[in-house]
C-alpha cells in the first residue's frame, strides 16, 4: 500500500523535484515579506490571496506529451517553463501592477517572458498578467550549472478576473455543454462588466485615498 502511486516510478522532475520546492517556498516567502512590510508601513494589502504549486507529475507528462516533447526532467525543467506557479490574487488593479514592480526588484531574478492580459485582454475576455521569471537558486539545475537557474510562472489578477477565469476554465475543459455559443458570449460580456468595474473600484479608492 502506498497511496497510489507507485514508489518506483520516477518522478519527470528527476533529483531535481526537492529544489522545486525549496525554490517555491523562497520566492513565497519574499512576497509575503514585502506585502507584510507594506500592510505595517500603509495598512494597503498588497494582495488578497496568493496561490503555489509544484505542476503535478501527472499533469507535466501530460503537457509534454501534448507539446510532442520526451517526458525527461529537461523537457519539465528547461523546455517548459510553469513547474513552479504562483497566482497573486489582488484587490486593485494597481497592486497587480505594484506586486510586478516589487517581484521584478528582486535580486537574481530576470524576466523571461511578460503578457499583459490587462491592458490587452485575450479575445474571450481573459485579463491576467502573465510573467515567466528565471530564478538563481544554491542548487544543481538540469543543465549541469551551480547556482542553478529555474523558471517560475507568475499569474496575477484580481478577484474579480480571477472568479471570471475559474468560471471560464470550468467550460473549456468540459465538453459537448449545450448552448455553448452562448456561454461563451455572456462570459465575454460579463468579463468586460467586471473589467469596467475593477476600474470604477481603482477610481473609489483613489478618490477616498487622496481626499483630505
Ligand atoms: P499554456 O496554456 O500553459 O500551455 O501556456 P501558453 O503558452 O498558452 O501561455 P499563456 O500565458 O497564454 O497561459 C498560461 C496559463 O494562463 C494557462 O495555463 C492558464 O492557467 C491561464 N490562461 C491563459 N489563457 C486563459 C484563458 O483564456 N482562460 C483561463 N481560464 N485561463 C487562461
Ligand atoms: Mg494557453
Amino acid at each position: 500500500m502506498n497511496g497510489g502511486e507507485e514508489l518506483s516510478e520516477e518522478s519527470i522532475y528527476g533529483e531535481y523535484r526537492g529544489n522545486l520546492e525549496k525554490i517555491l517556498e523562497n520566492i513565497v516567502g519574499r512576497i509575503r515579506d514585502y506585502t507584510d512590510e507594506t500592510y505595517e508601513q500603509t495598512g494597503t494589502k498588497l494582495h488578497e490571496h496568493l496561490i503555489a504549486r509544484v505542476k503535478s507529475d501527472e499533469s507535466m507528462r501530460e503537457k509534454c506529451r501534448r507539446r510532442g516533447l520526451p517526458e525527461t526532467p529537461y523537457s519539465a525543467l528547461h523546455e517548459l517553463t510553469d513547474s513552479i506557479g504562483i497566482r497573486i490574487i489582488c484587490s486593485f488593479i494597481d497592486d497587480v501592477y505594484e506586486n510586478v514592480r516589487r517581484i521584478k526588484a528582486f535580486p537574481n531574478l530576470s524576466v523571461v517572458l511578460e503578457k499583459d492580459y490587462i491592458r490587452h485582454a485575450k479575445p474571450n475576455g481573459y485579463r491576467s498578467y502573465h510573467m515567466i521569471i528565471k530564478v538563481e537558486a544554491p542548487f544543481e539545475d538540469v543543465a549541469g550549472n551551480t547556482p542553478g537557474e529555474y523558471f517560475v510562472e507568475l499569474q496575477l489578477r484580481t478577484i474579480a478576473m480571477d472568479s471570471w477565469a475559474s468560471l471560464e476554465h470550468k467550460m473549456k475543459y468540459k465538453k459537448n455543454i449545450p448552448n455553448s455559443d452562448i456561454i461563451v458570449a455572456e462570459l465575454k460580456r460579463c468579463a468586460d462588466e467586471l473589467a469596467a468595474c475593477d476600474v470604477s473600484m481603482q477610481t473609489i479608492r483613489d478618490l477616498i485615498n487622496y481626499s483630505s
